[in-house]
């Protein structure tokens, strides 16, 4: 199985997939996958969860790129060597890209274990990969309307609960204090995570489509009486996996 085969697919749609939402691959006919250490400018994830390799699927006859796991800011790694990945996918055609990830909920109207869509997000995490040149791109709409009432619709045609609301991006990796959550409650976010916001931008820049959907893994620092753990982040993810997968193959 090779990089040429996904680049011969010329798939025009991609999907990248959070912490422990990699089986959603599987709700697709999987074609061929290949492992991130075998694309140029990419390498494994070092995250629990995150499986890390491209698979190239297929829905009605369309191909359709799944990146399995990501990379993270918090494992040490810049934004441009983060967003590699998107890069990657403009190259060889990508023109939409839906970036999931786990995050955790402040808006009380949401239900963990529910499904976000992310309309707009904070940059919380001091850098960009847009960095080292005058790239004053139109952050106006970064996350497509078009495409989110497409994703509402599905929503409503498959009777899934779609919450909407703002994704603030932080460093990580420890879970944020319940005074930062009420900070972020403040500023206007409705959902709180690690990642996906440099994805986003890198994506803008390029000119490509984006979607965002957040699984509310847990509810965030401070709002219930309990201690947050990775391993319960990427177990919720897996079960309200099956749910993203049936959104996902009902907008494509
Ligand atoms: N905070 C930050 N990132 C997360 C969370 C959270 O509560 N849940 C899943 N990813």
């Amino acid at each position: 199985m090779s990089l040429a085969q996904i680049q011969n697919a010329r798939p025009e749609t991609a999907i990248v997939l959070g912490s422990g939402l990699g089986g959603v691959a599987e709700a697709f006919g999987i074609e061929c996958e290949v492992p991130y250490a075998e694309v140029p400018g990419l390498s494994a994830s070092t995250v629990p969860g995150h499986a890390g390799r491209f698979v190239l699927a297929r829905h009605h006859e369309r191909p359709i790129l799944i990146a399995q796991g990501r990379r993270h800011l918090y494992e040490g790694l810049s934004a441009a060597e983060v967003t590699a990945g998107i890069r990657f996918m403009h190259e060889i055609g990508v023109k939409r890209v839906v970036l999931t990830n786990a995050a955790g909920a402040i808006d009380e109207q949401f239900h963990v274990g529910g499904l976000m869509l992310i309309t707009d997000h904070l940059n919380l995490q001091g850098t960009t990969p847009l960095l080292g040149g005058p790239n004053f791109h139109d952050m106006s709409e970064v996350y497509s309307r078009a495409w989110a009432e497409k994703f509402h619709a599905a929503a409503v045609e498959i009777g899934l609960k779609l919450h909407a609301g703002v994704y603030a991006g932080l460093l990580g990796p420890q879970y944020e204090t319940p005074a930062e959550i009420r900070m972020l409650h403040r500023l206007g976010a409705d959902a709180v995570g690690m990642s996906t916001v440099p994805e986003a931008i890198q994506a803008r820049a390029l000119g490509m489509e984006v979607a965002g959907i957040s699984m509310l893994t847990n509810w965030a620092a401070g709002l219930r009486p309990q201690t947050l753990h990775h391993a319960e982040v990427v177990e919720v993810g897996k079960t309200a996996s099956l749910y993203l997968a049936r959104l996902l193959k009902a907008v494509m």
